[in-house]
């Protein structure tokens, strides 16, 4: 018998807090792979999901590269690549062809066709691109809930599809950053696909459920009905907000406020002291633990009520009878699930990644579950081509002249974003603090 190689997969997820990447193997004889390693490393150069400066997100991808090339004892080349796609929408178009006058068998040049009509229906602008296209319902003769419409007979196929759409600028700086940092680009991956991958489970797909994934700078959200995901966003907002937040309000610096959360717990009754010490450049400062959970909990509810709400508008809670998922750094804080799960009225747990019994101790909880997603995107794909259908990449790349004015349009943006969220949490802290008078 000769011998083969295992095949080598590997996903580089590009978060606003942490760069990770895992490495998988597969062998002949097995169905899934095995993932082997998780590198990562401090993420510079990404603000909410963005790349802000180029060299310095190169340098970060390198950096986690090298933690898990040493991790797995060999050098990595090519990866599939999770991005946050702040700016993208998800849009629905449908489409039909007719079978002909006799009802007869569908082909997958039907398939291609069908899909083919639906987006013709979008109207795509010429500075975004089609990242992700999937198919969510199937219809022969008006009959709807067709799983896969393959080797079925009828003589009218309809399709509704859910199309991912990025700015063109987004992409080109995440191929660029990846590319220079000495890896090739395979694939690429909406955050919020890679997260719900790496955190529903498939009955939990096919019962209809939310995935949310709450990072450093932005959350994702993945809604699936029938297996299928029928919405894909992403919203700015992340833990750096709650820790800015308290630095603001309790006028701490940032490293302090970044301590005290991830000690905090949502739920008061947990609290045993009221009051904490903080060594703030020598000095002794007491801050009230109470008003610490305050400042965190009216973020969150913020977040819930006025962002994710809205995402959920078209929807009916009956559709997601699995609940809420959460994951990302911010699903580790104490208590925030019976929090969220008062604030939305909804079942919620916290994931564990997937493949968790597969994971290196130290890396395997809720913040790594989108990394380990991409892996599960891989084989989803690869198993079925025309459920994740993804515009390859060397269609999606421009050249080096635009590259170079997209990186400044990036930039100015973010510093637009940045001042407008600030000026958004002052008011906020204000109005904070008139309800406290009252
Ligand atoms: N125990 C904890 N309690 C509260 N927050 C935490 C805890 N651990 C990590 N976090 C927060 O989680 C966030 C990082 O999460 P994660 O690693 O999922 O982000 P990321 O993937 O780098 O960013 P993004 O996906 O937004 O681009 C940070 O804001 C960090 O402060
Ligand atoms: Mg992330």
């Amino acid at each position: 018998m000769v011998y083969r190689e295992p095949e080598i997969l590997v996903g580089l997820d590009l978060g606003t807090t942490k760069i990770a990447v895992v490495v998988a193997e597969r062998d002949e004889n097995m169905r899934e792979p095995q993932i082997i390693g998780i590198g990562q490393a401090p993420s510079r150069g990404i603000r909410k999901g963005l790349i802000i400066n180029l060299e310095q997100a190169v340098q970060s991808v390198k950096a986690a590269l090298s933690d898990a090339e040493n991790m797995v004892g060999f050098d990595v080349s090519a990866a599939t690549v999770a991005f946050s796609g702040i700016d993208s929408t998800s849009v629905t178009s449908k489409g039909m062809i007719s079978l002909g006058r006799t009802p007869r068998q569908v082909t997958i040049q039907d398939v291609e066709r069908v899909i083919e009509a639906a987006q013709s229906e979008l109207a795509v602008p010429s500075n975004r691109c089609t990242l992700h296209t999937i198919p969510v319902k199937y219809s022969i003769d008006g009959n709807s809930g067709i799983d896969d419409p393959l080797g079925m007979t009828g003589i009218r196929l309809e399709i509704e599809l859910q199309s991912v759409i990025v700015p063109s600028s987004v992409i080109q700086n995440v191929i660029n950053c990846v590319e220079r940092a000495g890896i090739n680009v395979q694939g690429l991956v909406i955050k919020s696909l890679a997260s719900a991958m790496g955190s529903l489970t498939n009955e939990e797909t096919i019962a209809g459920a939310i995935a949310l994934s709450i990072g450093g700078g932005t959350t994702s959200i993945a809604l699936y009905v029938d297996g299928r995901p029928v919405r894909l966003s992403v919203i700015p907002i992340g833990g750096d907000h709650i820790t800015n937040d308290l630095a603001y309000v309790l006028k701490i610096p940032i490293s302090k406020a970044e301590d005290l959360k991830q000690k905090l717990s949502l739920d008061p009754n947990d609290i045993e002291v009221e009051t904490m010490e903080l060594d703030i450049r020598g000095k002794q400062r007491e801050v009230n633990i109470y008003e610490a959970i305050d400042v965190v909990r009216y973020r969150i509810e913020e977040l819930f009520t006025e962002h994710i709400s809205h995402q959920l508008s078209d929807f009916s809670v009956h559709m997601f009878p699995a609940g809420l998922v959460l994951s990302g750094g911010v699903a580790k804080m104490r208590s925030i699930d019976p929090f969220v799960s008062e604030l939305l009225g909804f079942p919620i747990r916290i994931a564990d990644p997937l493949d968790t019994y597969q994971m290196p101790p130290g890396r395997n909880d809720c913040q790594y579950a989108s990394v380990a997603g991409i892996i599960r995107y891989m084989t989803n794909r690869e198993r079925n081509p025309y459920r994740y259908i993804e515009t390859p990449i060397s269609k999606l790349r421009m050249g080096p002249s635009q590259i170079k004015g997209n990186v400044n349009k990036v930039r100015k943006k973010e510093s637009r974003t940045s001042r407008n969220e600030s000026i958004r949490s002052f008011v906020s802290a204000i109005k904070r603090s008139i309800k406290e008078l009252f």
